[in-house]
């Protein structure tokens, strides 16, 4: 494949799109729920003023905007008629979240779409053979009603009417926070494209992860992203008094949970590319001197492929049975979140990886590949269409906290590296 750059825009015109990136993913930070940390959850308020800013600057860019019925804000530009290459990522936070998961992603697609539009470049002087959207997923977390990617499934035509009865913490059910956002449960069906509307779904991430860090390499081909699966674990004892009970009379719901967040690391850990986090984990009724009844708390399960996945659940299932029954403790698990592994599309592959080419050179090796750990809103949308990524150095692969960061240069490179795979898609000089 050709490393040639097919992308006229010179080089300080791409450092002022990675400074605007980068001023703008500290302006969508301060759009926060909490004064002192970054959180924006799907159908807050912070929703819809960070919808509203990517409206804005969408429109600048001569893009036909519109907020879809599941909230993703998405623009338009060129032939109406013509199926969409989809670029972009998501808006929504973790809690006390870092600026760039997602955010970048989102900032970077409309620079591309900028680039593109500067006089004399290919892209719109070669007129490419389809139209661009850039979409800000809505919900790509599941931060608020523990099922991830609300957003993206969807665009992706695989909503389930299951999840209406979600709650969030505070008991509003999904129904009634999409009716509080102003928008129509009934509608959400016409927040699906079909796969004749796409061309594709090309999303810039940042890795969340070390290892381009480790390797001195700002950017990477994604091939695949984990498969995932989410649940609600309660493990049941009995609250009594915590001075008056004898050990041979406690059902203690917390050292039974705990013994299972034990296990969740033993097993995993022994896996290859399989990764369980217990991430919230709550004891009642939570009070000193009472021997907890109860313990609620979360799993995050990962694998590079969904059967491992699954035969980790079954072990840990067995391994809970065990610890639950020998213990005198009663546990139940909700899945509240599934989705397969995603295999990148080859010639998404093939044009990113064409991308950093065009953008590193001298590289003559191919530029690495890597798998990801961290879910997207591609593993949604891989039904409908094909999907690829880009990932950009994450320094010390610190992610989901304030302290993550990406550099301006390493954006700078990946804008570049996504223009090119936009042209080199677009005029399949590959
Ligand atoms: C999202 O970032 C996830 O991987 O959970
Ligand atoms: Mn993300
Ligand atoms: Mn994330």
């Amino acid at each position: 494949m050709s490393s040639a750059s097919l992308l006229r825009a010179a080089p300080d015109v791409i450092a002022a799109a990675a400074r605007r990136v980068m001023a703008r993913c500290e302006e969508l930070a301060r759009v926060s729920a909490d004064a002192a940390s970054i959180e924006r959850v799907y159908l807050s308020p912070e929703h819809a003023r960070v919808n509203r800013l990517a409206a804005e600057w969408m429109r600048e860019l001569g893009m036909r905007t519109w907020q879809d019925a599941a909230g993703n804000q998405v623009g338009r530009i060129g032939d109406p008629a013509a199926p969409a290459l989809m670029l972009g990522s998501h808006l929504d936070t973790v809690l006390d979240a870092g600026r760039y998961d997602g955010i970048a992603g989102v900032l970077m697609a409309l620079e591309v779409v900028r680039l593109l539009r500067e006089p004399g470049v290919d892209g719109w002087t070669v007129r490419l053979p389809f139209a661009i959207e850039v979409v800000a997923f809505s919900d790509e977390e599941g931060t608020r009603f523990g099922k991830a990617l609300l957003g993206s499934s969807a665009v992706a035509g695989t909503w389930n009417d299951a999840w209406w009865d979600l709650t969030d913490a505070d008991g509003v059910s999904l129904r009634r926070a999409f009716l509080e956002f102003g928008l129509d449960p009934a509608r959400i069906g016409e927040a699906a494209r079909r796969p004749d509307e796409l061309v594709g779904y090309l999303e810039a991430h940042i890795e969340q992860g070390p290892e381009l860090d480790r390797a001195g390499e700002p950017l990477a081909v994604v091939s695949s992203i984990a498969s995932a699966r989410r649940f609600q674990l309660v493990v049941e004892g009995e609250a009594r008094h915590a001075g008056g009970t004898p050990y041979d009379m406690r059902r203690d719901a917390l050292l039974g949970a705990s013994e299972a967040a034990l296990a969740v690391e033993r097993i995993c850990s022994a896996e290859h590319h399989i990764v369980g986090t217990v991430g919230r984990f709550e004891a009642f009724p939570g009070a000193v001197n009472v021997i907890p009844g109860e313990v609620q708390f979360s799993l995050d399960l990962r694998g590079e492929f969904d059967g491992e996945r699954d035969r980790v659940w079954d072990a840990l299932a067995h391994e809970l049975d065990e610890i639950m029954g020998r213990r005198a403790l009663r546990w139940r698990s909700r899945e509240v979140h599934s989705a397969p592994a995603v295999f990148c599309a080859p010639l998404l592959r093939e044009v990113v990886a064409g991308g950093i080419r065009a953008t590193l050179p001298p590289r003559s090796d191919a530029p690495p590949v890597i798998f990801s750990r961290a879910g997207h809103d591609g593993m949604a949308l891989g039904v409908v269409t094909d999907v690829g990524m880009l990932f950009l150095r994450n320094p010390d692969g610190v992610s989901h906290h304030p302290d993550e960061s990406v550099s301006a240069g390493d954006v700078a490179h990946g804008i570049r590296a996504l223009a090119e795979a936009v042209l080199l898609r677009g005029t399949e000089r590959i």
